[in-house]
């Protein structure tokens, strides 16, 4: 199955990447977009996509020119008729797929792969509409095309053998790295990346935390390139909508259920950086307020003695050690007086009880470091409901005056970066548990298709199992959530056995 002509169908900005990629792999690339606007655009897409490549030294001028000349726009489904593969780039519709399919099953020769990009939809129910049902296959590409690795290729139970094998070879021949599934709602990495966006929605309608401090715990707190906020607009928030209210339909579990003000926003016109406007506001393309500070805290001073309260634990002594060597007066006796009661918390630990115990609620704030106290890294302040707004001023001027990072978030499991992070690993977890996909592949899903740096069970390994369970648990105990109390980690947990270990060990 040598491909070296394909037919790319539809030419929103999903299209124009798909399009770039095959083109600069050195395949002919006929662009079907019916609509003279959207193929205006697209084109413009994929002209802008190669220039910034150019003007970063990526690409030579004379390549731009070649690659665009390997895309030959057409608006007829009769243009396609000697490719060897298409794909379509529609809306996600299955109205609008089946049509699309029927159209190809009618021009394309009859050995044509013919591929979705479907992000949710069951590609099973688009084959099952075609003549040849067997050489129908999901061919799922992450935004941006050009720059992320991952292809899903899915297959379905009326596939040809041949058919998802070949187009994961063509996958590698296009840079990108294959991960061969089977049909069900969201593959690997929506299914897994939509109820985390979902999550810091809730979490940002609840006023849990700030937009920009949900943000910056997935970007400072856990190393992700970009906040589930700002990707929200990135993806578009009414794509994000319908792939979640597939994977609702499909899996039922509350956590797929799309936040209301999701629903809203989108409602609202507010679809994410393509309208200008979505959880942000783009000017200039930059969003609007994601570094804006705690509302009503700033001009307080910095303490200069601080009571401190731990645990005995690592965190604990190295803080007071930063804060010695900042030139602070630190007391460990809750009755010397002080400017603030500062509580080194823990993951799963609520702050209140120890601030109760301090006898000085009103001045107590909780710090935790998600990843331990070192330069560069993140503080979560933590909020009780005794703590004043001035309290949690002088945290913030301590925390300037000490160059530490924060976010700040209540006296609630998990914080801000764990109440955000664990389910999401649980969610892998659950998925690996399921025997949907291997904890190998589960990675690479969201290492090469969302830039994750690490992940979810090299994340679950690096904090250890154990401490993620009991992030989970006290979630579970607070929520009543089934889903933060996986088996399969409950038996790693126990065993101390890492996922790495695991996979090495063919289990
Ligand atoms: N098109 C083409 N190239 C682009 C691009 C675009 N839209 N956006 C960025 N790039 C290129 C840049 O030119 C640059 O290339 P270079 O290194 O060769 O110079 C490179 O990508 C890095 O870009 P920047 O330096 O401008 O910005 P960042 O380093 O911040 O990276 C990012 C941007 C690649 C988008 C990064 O933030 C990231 O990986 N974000 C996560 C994206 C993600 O999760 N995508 C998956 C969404 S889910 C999905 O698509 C599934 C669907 O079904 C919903």
């Amino acid at each position: 199955m040598e491909i070296r002509e394909v037919a790319v169908v539809g030419l929103g900005t999903m299209g124009a990447g798909i399009a770039e990629v095959f083109a600069r792999a050195g395949i002919g690339v006929i662009a079907i977009e019916a609509d003279p606007q959207a193929l205006r655009q697209g084109l413009g897409t994929l002209d802008a996509s190669l220039s910034r490549a150019v003007s970063r030294g990526r690409l030579a001028a004379g390549e731009q020119a070649e690659i665009r000349a390997r895309v030959r726009p057409a608006a007829a489904f009769s243009e396609a008729a000697a490719v060897d593969l298409a794909i379509e780039v529609v809306p996600e519709r299955m109205e609008i797929k089946r049509q699309v399919f029927a159209e190809l099953d009618r021009v394309c020769g009859p050995d044509a792969i013919l591929a979705t990009n479907t992000s949710s939809l069951p590609v099973t129910s688009v084959a099952a509409g075609t003549r040849h049902p067997g050489r129908v296959v999901g061919m799922h590409f992450f935004n941006p095309a050009p720059v992320m690795r991952l292809v899903e290729v899915v297959s379905t139970v009326l596939s040809d053998q041949a058919v998802p094998a070949a187009v994961a070879a063509l996958a590698r021949r296009l840079g990108k790295v294959p991960v061969e599934v089977g049909d069900r709602a969201g593959f690997v990495a929506n299914a897994l990346l939509l109820p985390y966006l979902n999550h810091a929605v809730e979490l940002l309608a609840a006023r849990y935390a700030s937009a920009a401090d949900i943000d910056r715990a997935a970007t400072e707190g856990m190393g992700l390139p970009m906040g589930p906020l700002a990707l929200l607009d990135l993806i578009g928030l009414d794509t994000s909508l319908s792939i979640l209210e597939v994977l609702h339909a499909e899996f039922g579990l509350p956590r797929y259920c799309p936040a209301p003000l999701l629903r809203r926003l989108v409602a609202a016109g507010r679809t994410g950086r393509k309208a200008g406007r979505g959880v942000y506001s783009y000017g200039d393309g930059q969003p609007a307020g994601a570094d804006s500070g705690p509302a009503g805290l700033a001009g307080a001073g910095a303490p200069d003695t601080v009571t401190l309260i731990g645990r005995g634990d690592e965190q604990e002594s190295s803080f007071a050690s930063v804060l010695a060597s900042a030139g602070l007066s630190v007391t460990r006796n809750p009755a010397h007086p002080s400017d603030l009661v500062v509580i080194v918390a823990a993951v799963g630990q609520p702050v209140l009880p120890a601030a109760l115990a301090a006898g000085r609620g009103d001045q107590a704030v909780g710090v935790h470091f998600p990843g331990g106290v070192k330069e560069e890294g993140l503080a979560e302040l933590v909020r009780t409901s005794l703590t004043t707004d001035a309290t949690m001023a002088a945290a913030h001027a301590l925390a300037a005056r000490l160059g530490v990072s924060v976010v700040q978030a209540p006296d609630r499991p998990g914080f801000l970066v764990a109440a955000l992070l664990y389910p999401h690993l649980a969610d892998a977890v659950l998925m690996a548990q399921q025997g949907y996909a291997d904890a190998a592949d589960i990675d690479t899903a969201m290492t090469l298709g969302c830039g994750y740096p690490r992940g979810p069970f090299e994340l679950i390994d690096a904090i250890g199992a154990a401490e993620v369970l009991a992030g989970l648990e006290a979630m579970h105990t607070a929520y009543g959530y089934p889903g933060f109390a996986p088996p399969l980690l409950t038996e790693h947990a126990a065993a101390g056995i890492g996922f790495a270990t695991a996979v090495r060990a063919g289990r």
